[in-house]
């Protein structure tokens, strides 16, 4: 009813307006003096997570690409392989998995069946797991050792946005509890991410200002029948969630793909007009991965790729070679998913209700896949 929608036209633009106090609430209650400490993981023992040899990360479709998107820090900070895996492709093989593997599960319901069942059998084979879940007493929590609860409160639009920045909140706890165990960062290193990652609500709020003009380019696009998105490090999986929503919630053709890659395929694809989203990468903080970006722009500008950059407020050096400049404000490379995926997310939104779709009940889609 709209009385539920609390005054927003959808769910859906309910929920990305929420994603600061999302966030903010998966935060609380687990940094103490500028310092991670996520008391649900104390139930293991420091010995326990401090011998973890190996990392899976088990989920699907967004929360997924949450896992992809924090395996770059839970590497950096923690200094423990990660592997992301699909639950469906993860189960159906022969997964090699030791006592020593920790398999961290993410879902926003708690209740998709394939990952339900991946984690099933990684404690069957000896693994250690912990659920990320958004959901209280859920059935994949409840078959975990231990459960981080995203508190994103109750997400009814199909395609998730609050949950799945909460995700990566949760996923950036456990990699800066998991580092300070382990004793992989300084204590001065901790308490700089830490204080990078209190200071994203704020950002994230910021970011959410973009929408008016992300609408106005949603509604000339409407027209469009492929967008492609490019991202690299931690923009990478940013950009293939941003394609996700855009097929979810527009049924458009979108792919996300790797900068890098570029010349190994997809730029073939480029054609005079073809849309392109950039994720550009901090001159400042990614000082080698910037320039990169900015050439990759140039090449498929020259073969009539239509650029929307979504980049750091003051760069400077994107400002030429696109059609459209989305800002987003300063944070540490690591920490620019959180800001990268809001315009994403508000354009795929803005596109389906400019083509007069159901914004919240995208066709063919469940909420929550709880069959096979
Ligand atoms: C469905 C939803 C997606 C969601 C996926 C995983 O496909 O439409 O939005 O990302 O399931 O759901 P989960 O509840 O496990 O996070």
């Amino acid at each position: 009813s709209a009385s539920e929608k609390g005054g927003w036209s959808s769910f859906m633009a309910k929920e990305v307006s929420e994603q600061p106090d999302a966030i903010a609430n998966t935060l609380r209650g687990r940094i103490t003096d500028g310092h991670v400490v996520v008391p649900e993981l104390t139930e293991f023992g420091d010995d326990v997570l401090a011998g973890i040899r190996r990392i899976v990360i088990i989920a699907c479709g967004t929360a997924a690409y949450a896992g992809q998107t924090a395996k770059y820090a839970i590497e950096k900070w923690a200094g423990v392989p990660v592997d992301v895996e699909l639950s469906h492709e993860f189960r159906y093989r022969d997964p090699v998995i030791t006592d020593d593997t920790l398999v961290v599960s993410i879902s926003q319901s708690g209740e998709t069946m394939d990952t339900l069942m991946a984690v099933k059998y990684a404690r069957e084979a000896g693994a250690k797991t912990i659920s990320i879940c958004n959901t209280q007493g859920a059935t994949i929590p409840r078959e975990s050792d231990a459960v981080i609860y995203t508190h994103a409160g109750p997400e009814v639009a199909v395609a998730s946005t609050k949950a799945f920045v909460s995700q990566i909140a949760a996923l950036y706890l456990f990699a800066l509890h998991l580092a300070r165990v382990r004793g992989s960062l300084t204590e001065a290193e901790l308490a700089v991410q830490t204080a990078e990652l209190q200071a994203i609500p704020d950002k994230v709020a910021t970011t959410l200002l973009e929408a008016d003009s992300i609408r106005q380019l949603a509604q000339w696009m409407t027209d469009t029948r492929a967008v492609l998105f490019l991202g690299r490090h931690v923009g990478f999986p940013i950009a293939m969630e941003g394609a996700l929503k855009l097929k979810e919630l527009a049924y458009i053709h979108a792919e996300g793909f790797a900068a890098g890659e570029l010349k190994h395929g997809p730029i073939a694809l480029i054609e005079p007009g073809q849309p392109v989203f950039v994720i550009v990468p901090s001159p400042r903080g990614s000082a080698h991965l910037h320039p990169k970006v900015v050439s990759n722009i140039q090449e498929i500008r020259a073969r009539g790729a239509r650029i929307i950059a979504i980049a750091e407020i003051g760069d400077a050096a994107v400002l030429p070679f696109a059609d459209t400049v989305i800002h987003i404000p300063l944070a540490a490379p690591l920490f620019e998913p959180f800001l990268a995926v809001v315009p994403l997310q508000i354009f795929a939104m803005e596109l389906s209700i400019a083509k007069g779709l159901d914004v919240d009940q995208p066709r063919n889609l469940a909420k929550s896949v709880t069959v096979e």
